[in-house]
């Protein structure tokens, strides 16, 4: 079994990977700064019971990041802390640099400290754009950013390959399309998925940007986990697309949430938002050859597990929306 390090994992994802990697015996290391994680996430990693492991609430832009990769020696390092948040890029983009960027930067750091861990790095669909005409999107295509969170996502790849060609670092960078699931919070990237679930359980009204005709690819987060694990061992100096490469457009996902959670209410339009693409799906042959992956939850399925979820833990409404609140995102 391995030593790994998550950065990130008291997040949506994260916390989903480390209970994944625990339950297969591995050791895990958590380095988190709690900025939009929470350590509620980790509840079922902290009540023990599988493997090995600890939580060090650090930024992942600090160098003790590297001391605690010499003490760890991990073989993997799963990277995904980061800023999410498209919007926020657009308004803020030095700290989106910051945070992704020197993130990545002191990550890459630890793995040469730690002894050569094999990196694998969190990209997102983002790094695509509004270029690629051709649909579902494949990894030849042209990266040409839409947001500085974009940017952030495909520069972090450049600096991966590069460590890799002059470091001999060994990294597989997965492009997660839209990741919904329990513990989302609605202000990350796709958390339009929690946000309409939550607002059409509470009797709240959704909004819409745009025409609501813009199409994302939604995917599971059990799905996304088993591609990272997947990864440790295989995809190497690789980009991966991470998708289930069907469409939906965002007015039929809130008719399908809002039927699956019986609610009538209707949502109100607003105009589109700087930075949002139109359309976007990834073709996943790629992760098919190379990790032997396909996503095996649809969208149907999914929704009734996270509706099932808010209804068996109704805290999570009032957590979410109070953390949105104090992040500074804007109401829906
Ligand atoms: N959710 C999606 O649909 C989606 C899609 C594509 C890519 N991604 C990527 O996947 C990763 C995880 O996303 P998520 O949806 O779980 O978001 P999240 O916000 O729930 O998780 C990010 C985690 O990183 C931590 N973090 C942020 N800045 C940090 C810092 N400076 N130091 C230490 N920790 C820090 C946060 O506290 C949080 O726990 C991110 O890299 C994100 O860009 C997510």
């Amino acid at each position: 079994m391995d030593r790994v390090l998550v950065t990130g994992g008291a997040g949506f994802i994260g916390s989903h990977l480390v209970d994944q990697l625990l339950l297969l015996g591995h050791g895990v290391d958590v380095v988190d700064d709690l900025s939009t994680g929470r350590l509620s996430n980790l509840a079922q990693a902290r009540s023990g019971g599988h493997g090995q492991f600890s939580f060090h609430q650090m930024d992942v832009r600090s160098p003790a990041l590297a001391e605690l990769a010499k003490r760890r020696r991990p073989s993997v390092i799963f990277h995904l802390a980061a800023r999410s948040d498209v919007a926020r890029s657009m308004e803020d983009p030095f700290e989106d640099l910051t945070i992704n960027l020197g993130g990545t930067l002191r990550v890459l750091e630890a793995a040469l400290n730690g002894g050569g861990a094999k990196i694998v790095f969190a990209a997102s669909a983002a790094i695509y754009g509004d270029a690629a005409i051709d649909l579902p999107i494949q990894e030849t295509s042209a990266l040409v950013p839409s947001s500085p969170y974009g940017v952030s996502k495909k520069a972090a790849i450049d600096y991966l390959d590069v460590y890799r060609r002059s470091r001999d670092l060994e990294y597989t960078a997965l492009v997660f399309a839209n990741v919904y699931g329990p513990r989302q919070r609605g202000a990350a990237e796709s958390g339009v998925i929690s946000i309409f679930t939550e607002r059409c359980l509470t009797g709240r009204p959704s909004t819409i940007y745009g025409d609501g005709k813009q199409t994302r690819d939604f995917v599971y987060v059990a799905d996304v986990v088993d591609a990272l694990v997947r990864a440790m061992d295989n995809g190497g100096g690789l980009v991966i697309n991470v998708g289930t490469g069907r469409e939906t457009s965002v007015v039929n996902l809130y008719e399908l949430i809002a039927r699956t959670a019986g609610s009538t209410l209707r949502p109100r339009l607003a105009s589109a938002r700087p930075g949002d693409i139109l359309r976007s799906c990834l073709d996943a042959s790629r992760a098919a050859t190379q990790l032997g992956w396909r996503s095996f939850t649809d969208l149907d399925t999914g929704v009734g597990s996270l509706v099932d979820w808010y209804r068996a833990n109704p805290e999570e409404y009032f957590l979410r929306r109070s953390a949105r609140q104090s992040d500074g995102a804007k109401e829906e």
